[in-house]
């Protein structure tokens, strides 16, 4: 990616307007959101529209992992609804990716804009040993896939800061999403392969993905400018 790298915020949230109420104060300072499962399965696809209306750019992590027609549907229903960027499970593997990019492409082909796709090598809630049924650790498992999505056409992979060096390396062809960002002294939470925003983009992280550390501080929109200069772009 030669652009700068860019801060999502994730829209964690339950209700419509408690997630309109958190774009407004983000509005002008993070270019993209995220919406997820919590706001996705509450409030539908008119949630993408009012934040597209806002002037945000919007990544939908819905995860999607299924058979390859069904995500190839779900590709093209995301296009529809207007998201910019999605995300799909690497360990789907090459039928269900390649059906995904065949989808986008054919949207694309139409004349419609279509999302970037990004594979989920392994979750950063994930730390060593706690994956059910596979004994590499997980920063080795996740640059395996990452590898394995460039190859089935993928646009970039979601993947812990830990291990973005290394993938940048083996699959350089690919943009790097790295959620579990935590400012220095803030609470881990449930994440595991955890990074500061700083040592995230010095490690090659092009999209950091932040959410309690901005929606549950008491200033969303200072925390927000607090890691965009950490990152180095100051907007705003
Ligand atoms: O609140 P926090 O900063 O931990 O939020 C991280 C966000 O990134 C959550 O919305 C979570 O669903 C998402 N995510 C993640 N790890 C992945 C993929 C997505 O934490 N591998």
């Amino acid at each position: 990616m030669t652009t700068a790298p860019q801060l999502v915020v994730a829209l964690d949230l339950p209700e419509r307007e408690a997630a309109l109420d958190m774009a407004a104060r983000l509005r002008d300072i993070v270019p993209w959101v995220k919406i997820g499962m919590e706001l996705f399965t509450r409030c539908g696809p008119s949630v993408l529209g009012e934040l597209k209306d806002m002037g945000f750019r919007v990544f939908l992590d819905m995860k999607f992992y299924d058979i390859p027609n069904t995500v190839a549907q779900a590709v093209r229903s995301a296009a529809r609804s207007g998201a910019d960027m999605l995300t799909l499970h690497a360990q789907g593997g090459k039928r269900m990716c390649e059906a995904a990019r065949e989808a986008a492409d054919s949207v694309r082909a139409a004349g419609d804009p279509a999302p970037l796709l990004f594979g989920v090598t392994v979750l950063t809630s994930f730390g060593p040993g706690e994956m059910p049924g596979i004994s590499a650790e997980p920063s080795d498992f996740a640059l395996d896939l990452a590898r394995e999505a460039a190859q089935w056409g993928l646009d970039g992979v979601v993947c812990s800061a830990q291990e973005v060096a290394r993938i940048r390396s083996a699959a350089p062809s690919l943009a790097r999403l790295c959620p579990g960002i935590r400012p220095e002294g803030s609470a881990q939470d449930d994440q595991r392969r955890v990074m500061t925003p700083a040592k995230a983009i010095l490690a090659g992280a092009d999209y950091l993905v932040v959410g309690r550390p901005v929606t549950r501080s008491d200033d969303p929109a200072e925390a927000a400018r607090r890691i965009l200069s950490e990152m180095h772009i100051e907007k705003a």
